[in-house]
């Protein structure tokens, strides 16, 4: 599926400085994978649209509605037990006859129109009588989703730099901040509570902290400075119960929390012989996470077992050095080591022969051990390393201040 919504964005004048037209809306664009499983929630009106014309006498909104069927199938052979005669206030027979004068259908079965008297309305028109059904503003699920959508409804660029001084004060400009009600529709239309949103583009966190609001999970990927200086403090202010945006609409006053984590910098760098070594920018517990979950280990380092730094599902332990492993430490941690449990070590270098001296202790040289699982010079390299780096007071009042 893909789908243009606008975002129409009323302003004084025209911008003045464009060339050919002064653009005045932004434009969303909706895909779908697999458009026979996509589920677009409606959405819930609490004002009447103005097609709802009519009111009963309970006060109750309305419109009316043809009985006759329209469209496709509509004629008398599709459906021959929905074509019969009802009786008009005046007493005559009416049959449901299409526009070219061909028997038509009712869209309703006798029984239906019988059970439901009150929901009928005759309308005594240009070609006689007509009956129409009724239906309510307070019983209708909802209305799709529009594709134009009004900055009254869904705020405007300059509502989300207010919103932004709302959250940040004065000093934090965002050059392409969205308002949050816009996202607020995009996540009542695309999900519902309790679902994962994902924003890899999160710039001042507006998805992220809307979505905490609504009840919905999330996770934001940002690669600059914005995710100090404003994913981090807005997503904390959040959690404290901020009140711009849509808070008021979504009855927020805090509560929950978040989890914020830096990518791990590249393993494995080349030295200027161009030989692959570990990079510099790891100390030795990151070393020893990013190594172990490169083997398949969850990083789980036992507090009285040195060599126990992490565990596999099969029950295997595994221990990572930078130090050259000598024949008498393997001894040592084989002594230690129960028959019936398997240990794997990842160390640069070793004695010759290690490799098959214990038949339960496999050991690998890094960092070949793990070369075939990485990226390389990539910064932003995608290993999740348990126990990410914090950053100190110091280079947080560094990223404010960038
Ligand atoms: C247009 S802004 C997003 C605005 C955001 N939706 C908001 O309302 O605040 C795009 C953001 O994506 C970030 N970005 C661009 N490429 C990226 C990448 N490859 N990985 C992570 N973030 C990226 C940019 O740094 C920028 O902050």
């Amino acid at each position: 599926m893909f789908q243009k919504t606008r975002i129409w964005e009323k302003s004084d004048s025209p911008r003045m400085d464009a060339k050919f037209f002064s653009s005045r809306h932004d434009h969303i664009l909706v895909y779908a994978k697999n458009i026979d499983t996509v589920e677009i929630n409606r959405l819930s009106t609490t004002e009447v649209p103005s097609h709802y014309n009519k009111t009963d006498e309970s006060g109750r909104r309305y419109y009316l509605k043809p009985l006759r069927a329209m469209g496709a199938e509509d004629d008398r052979a599709s459906r021959p037990t929905l074509y019969f005669a009802l009786t008009a206030p005046d007493g005559t027979e009416i049959l449901p006859v299409r526009a070219d004068g061909s028997d038509g259908r009712w869209r309703w079965s006798r029984e239906r129109i019988d059970e439901n008297p009150e929901l009928l309305e005759w309308v005594n028109g240009r070609k006689g009588w007509a009956p129409y059904y009724k239906i309510f503003a307070d019983t209708s699920t909802g209305t799709p989703p529009e594709t134009l959508w009004r900055h009254e409804e869904v705020g405007s660029n300059r509502t989300s730099k207010i919103e932004m001084t709302q959250v940040f004060g004065g000093d934090k400009s965002f050059d392409t901040p969205k308002p949050e009600a816009l996202v607020q529709r995009v996540l009542q239309i695309g999900s519902v509570e309790g679902d994962l949103v994902i924003d890899s583009f999160l710039g001042s966190g507006t998805t992220a902290a809307v979505a905490h609001k609504m009840g919905r999970r999330y996770i934001g990927i940002e690669y600059n400075g914005t995710a100090y200086s404003h994913c981090y403090p807005r997503l904390k202010a959040v959690v404290d119960g901020e009140q711009g945006g849509i808070s008021r609409a979504q009855n927020w006053h805090g509560g929950g929390g978040f989890k914020f984590y830096e990518l791990a910098p590249t393993l494995i760098v080349k030295d200027k012989h161009g030989n692959p070594v570990i990079s510099g920018k790891y100390n030795a517990q990151m070393l020893v996470a990013a190594i172990s979950k490169l083997n398949g280990y969850a990083y789980a380092p036992d507090a009285d077992v040195f060599w126990k730094q992490g565990l596999s599902q099969a029950g295997s332990f595994i221990y990572v050095t930078t130090e050259y492993l000598t024949a008498a430490q393997l001894d040592d941690i084989a002594r230690e080591l129960p028959e019936y449990e398997r240990l794997l070590i990842c160390a640069p270098a070793f004695d010759i022969g290690l490799g098959k001296r214990y038949e339960n202790i496999n050991i690998r040289k890094i960092p070949q051990s793990v070369l075939d699982k990485c990226e390389y010079g990539a910064d932003n390299y995608n290993l999740n390393i348990v126990n990410p780096p914090e950053l100190d007071e110091e280079e947080w009042e560094d990223c404010e201040d960038a």
